[in-house]
């Protein structure tokens, strides 16, 4: 992989952070953001530099819609300072949250957390970035296997916002391709990180996951950082506008 510079929200910790030090391991730099992981962001950065490329972490909450010019001023600062550029290659739009609303309970305010977050951070923040972004770059959104398959009625309202992102994508690619940017949505199935409180991480839930997933396990965050290695990679340079699952073959 030629050298290339990644911008990761959420990097501090789950599926951004194992993303991170996949891609420095891939010979990529990245600019991790981070909004209450300070201290993990640092030591993301660290492990980085420890492997010998570069990186840096900025401060950035998503949902902050009207903070994001001074985001992209100090990103511009960054990239010149660190790598002597005006652009980016790579932007993995990886921070979001699920909340679990059961049907007939669901709360206006669980609706407006789910979508600034999920839908509207990513897309008012992407097109901040725009003029940011390399010709010839990628765009990578993270969707969910649970816009393809129904694990149960409470994941409805954070399914929907994913779903949304998947149909944005492909939007975002037909605008962007003049200027050679690819656009995709990695759709991780269910993986072992502090998502949604953390259930996902324990025994039960992960024997679930096992018993309904073709490979026989659950997702480790691991897994999910090498496909997104592999959808930024050179050899991935014709993939556009498409949805990848990374679920182990989940619920088929
Ligand atoms: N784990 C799964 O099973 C799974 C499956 C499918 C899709 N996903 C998706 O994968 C992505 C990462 O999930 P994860 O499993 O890594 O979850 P996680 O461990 O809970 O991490 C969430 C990340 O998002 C960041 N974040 C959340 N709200 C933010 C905001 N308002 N502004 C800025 N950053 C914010 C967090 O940053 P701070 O810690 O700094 O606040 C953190 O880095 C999400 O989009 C999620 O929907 C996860």
């Amino acid at each position: 992989m030629t050298e290339k510079i990644t911008l990761i929200t959420g990097g501090g910790r789950g599926l951004g952070r194992s993303a991170a030090l996949a891609l420095a391991d891939a010979g990529q730099d990245v600019v991790i953001t981070y909004r209450a992981s300070a201290d993990a962001a640092a030591e993301v950065v660290a492990e980085i530099q420890a492997k010998g490329r570069k990186a840096v972490a900025l401060p950035l909450d998503t949902t902050e819609f009207d903070a994001f010019p001074a985001f992209v001023a100090a990103l511009r600062e960054t990239l010149t300072a660190t790598w002597g550029r005006d652009s980016f290659d790579h932007l993995f739009n990886n921070a979001g949250i699920g909340i679990t609303t059961p049907v007939g309970q669901t709360t206006a305010e669980q609706i407006d957390q789910l979508f600034d977050t999920n839908v509207k951070g990513v897309m008012l923040l992407t097109e901040a970035l725009l003029p940011v972004i390399a010709d010839g770059g990628r765009i990578l959104n993270v969707s969910s296997g649970l816009v393809r398959y129904t694990a149960g009625a409470p994941y409805g309202a954070y399914a929907a916002t994913k779903g949304a992102i998947e149909v944005w994508t492909r939007y975002l690619a037909a605008g962007l391709g003049a200027r050679g940017i690819a656009v995709n949505a990695l759709a991780p199935g269910a993986t072992a990180t502090d998502f949604g409180g953390g259930y996902l991480m324990s025994d039960e839930f992960q024997k679930q996951v096992s018993s309904v997933t073709a490979l026989g396990r659950g997702g480790q965050a691991d897994d999910i950082a090498l496909a997104v290695v592999t959808l930024l990679s050179p050899s991935a340079r014709w993939i556009n506008a498409q949805r990848v699952e990374a679920s182990g073959g989940a619920y088929l």
